[in-house]
């Protein structure tokens, strides 16, 4: 016998649940299937995000920047650590309960808000008057009709061709996040948000860690300006950074990994590391999901075709998150359930691209939204420019973290704020305030006339809005 619902949801990580309470709350009756297992084999919503992406990552990010602060940032402050070790299976182990806390959060959440939640895999079988029917498959098997479907199933790590993950000396995301022993030598290939944010939290924990990137530049979303700011930051961390090099064979020892690469000059070069991670990327994940079966489109490259509205091509079935184009971010993807939800109800979702905030979680953070200077010069965009360091900040002095600066980008004649890009302390929590004013529209002048607390990291996004017209008042 099928069970009837309004909305089935297949995936269950932060485009699909968050779809799944908000048509709940809209007043559907509403399932959601997700097939990820914890180590006993039991449900583990969340999907990458909580389980080997967002929450892990910050989990161990935080816990690295805490050892490498006890190494030798405390003893500035006048706190000196003797005897200073390092217990990683407690730091691993008290990522897992971080990550477990959140599983069992989303569980409250299904239950809270009535939704029925199905552990498996779930699969279209066909899409008639009746309506879609979708199988599940897991420790017990299911057969659902649904009036309609969000897709939301989700990335995986792209490996590189003719070297597959094995999780113990090639690592995607998953096994980046869980090695058990502080690798010695680790490389990174890809100096993208994965690769710096993993290769961060390894190289406080003690690896020698070197990175190797394909792309002649350094992070190149990101401001031109911040992005310097950001290598040389980094590169005095230690992390070693090389740009333009052409990977070759990858050979995969009992003990080690080596590495052949032609670098930036052309010379042929052998590295070889204890792990390497390759983050190059995440590719669409329908494996499973018989698309076929509804005649669902799939574009050139894997991705669920959708519209603007996140319709695919088939009426009553949408797609959110990585598995559509836009950025692979989990508030994009969340910001899509919501959206799409309400269009089911008959509503108007919304979701505005150009304010899509990116963080990438390093020390210092970076964070940005909207547009950057080479974006605006190569449209031909007349703005002004207005940054602030950190330096000059009260609040950044008192901690002790003085790196980098806030940066305004500004329509040169309406003020309107086109794009603000900061690196520095609690860069991800700031960035927010430049969220909410891009939103309303606002221009410059109405951040700089606004109040912010003293002392505060936030005067410097105040200040860096008064330096668009020149009037900073503390640089
Ligand atoms: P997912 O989170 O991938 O969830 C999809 C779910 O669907 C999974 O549980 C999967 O098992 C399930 N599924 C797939 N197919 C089926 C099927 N047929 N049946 C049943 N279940 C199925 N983003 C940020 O915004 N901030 C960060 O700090 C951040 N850090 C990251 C760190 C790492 C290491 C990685 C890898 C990613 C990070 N991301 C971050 C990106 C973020 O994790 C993704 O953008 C986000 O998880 C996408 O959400 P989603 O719901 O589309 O898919
Ligand atoms: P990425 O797209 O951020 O970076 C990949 C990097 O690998 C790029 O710099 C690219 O030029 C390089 N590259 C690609 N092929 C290569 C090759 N053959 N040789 C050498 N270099 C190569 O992808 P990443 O780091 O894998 O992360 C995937 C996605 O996950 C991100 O784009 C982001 O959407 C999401 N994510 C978000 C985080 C956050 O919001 N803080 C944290 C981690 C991931």
């Amino acid at each position: 016998m099928s069970k009837n619902f309004d909305v089935v949801v297949i995936g269950g990580g932060p485009g699909g649940y968050i779809a799944a309470i908000r048509a709940a709350q809209l007043g559907f009756s509403v399932a959601c299937i997700d097939e990820w297992k914890n180590a006993a084999g039991g449900p583990a919503p969340g999907g990458t995000c909580t389980n080997v992406g967002c929450i892990p990552s910050k989990a161990l990010l935080q816990s690295s920047e805490h050892f490498e602060h006890a190494g030798h940032a405390f003893a500035e402050h006048g706190i000196d650590v003797k005897g200073l070790s390092l217990n990683l299976p407690q730091m691993l182990s008290r990522k897992d309960t971080v990550v477990k806390q959140n599983n069992d959060g989303i569980l409250y959440l299904f239950k809270k808000n009535k939704i029925t939640f199905f552990h498996g895999r779930g699969a279209f079988v066909k899409n008639d008057a009746s309506g879609i029917e979708l199988s599940v498959t897991g420790k017990t098997n299911e057969s659902l009709i649904a009036k309609q479907v969000v897709i939301a199933t989700g990335s995986n790590a792209r490996a590189l061709p003719g070297t597959p993950f094995d999780e113990k000396m090639i690592l995607s995301n998953t096994g980046a996040l869980a090695i058990g022993a502080v690798p010695k030598r680790l490389g990174v290939i890809g100096a993208g948000v994965i690769g710096l944010e993993m290769g961060s939290v390894w190289r406080r924990l003690g690896a020698e860690v070197t990175v190797l990137e394909g792309l002649p530049t350094f992070l190149g979303a990101v401001d031109e300006q911040i992005a310097k700011e950001a290598f040389k930051l980094f590169t005095k961390q230690g992390l070693g950074i090389q740009l333009g090099v052409k990977i070759g064979t990858i050979t995969t020892g009992k003990k080690d990994v080596t590495v052949e690469y032609v670098d930036a000059k052309g010379d042929a070069q052998k590295a070889v590391f204890d792990k390497l991670i390759i983050s190059i990327g995440r590719t669409p994940n329908t494996i499973g999901l018989n698309a076929e079966a509804i005649g669902l489109k799939l574009d050139e490259r894997g991705f669920v075709q959708v519209d603007d509205q996140c319709k695919s091509s088939v009426t009553n079935v949408w797609a959110v998150g990585d598995v559509v184009r836009g950025p692979m971010l989990a508030h994009k993807a969340e910001e899509e359930g919501v959206a799409v939800a309400e269009r089911i109800a008959g509503q108007h979702g919304h979701v505005n691209f150009n304010t899509v905030p990116w963080v990438i979680y390093t020390s210092p953070e970076i964070a940005w939204v909207g547009k950057n200077e080479q974006e605006l010069k190569a449209a031909g965009v007349a703005y002004k420019a207005g940054s602030f360091p950190f330096l000059a900040n009260g609040r950044a002095r008192a901690l002790g973290d003085t790196n980098g600066m806030v940066k305004f980008l500004a329509d040169a004649k309406t003020d309107e704020i086109l794009g603000v890009h900061i690196i520095g302390p609690s860069a991800s929590e700031l960035i927010s305030e430049a969220v909410v004013a891009m939103e309303f529209r606002a221009s410059a002048e109405d951040i700089a006339r606004i109040c912010h607390a003293h002392p505060s990291l936030s005067e410097a996004t105040k200040e860096a809005a008064l330096a668009v017209d020149k009037r900073a008042l503390n640089f």
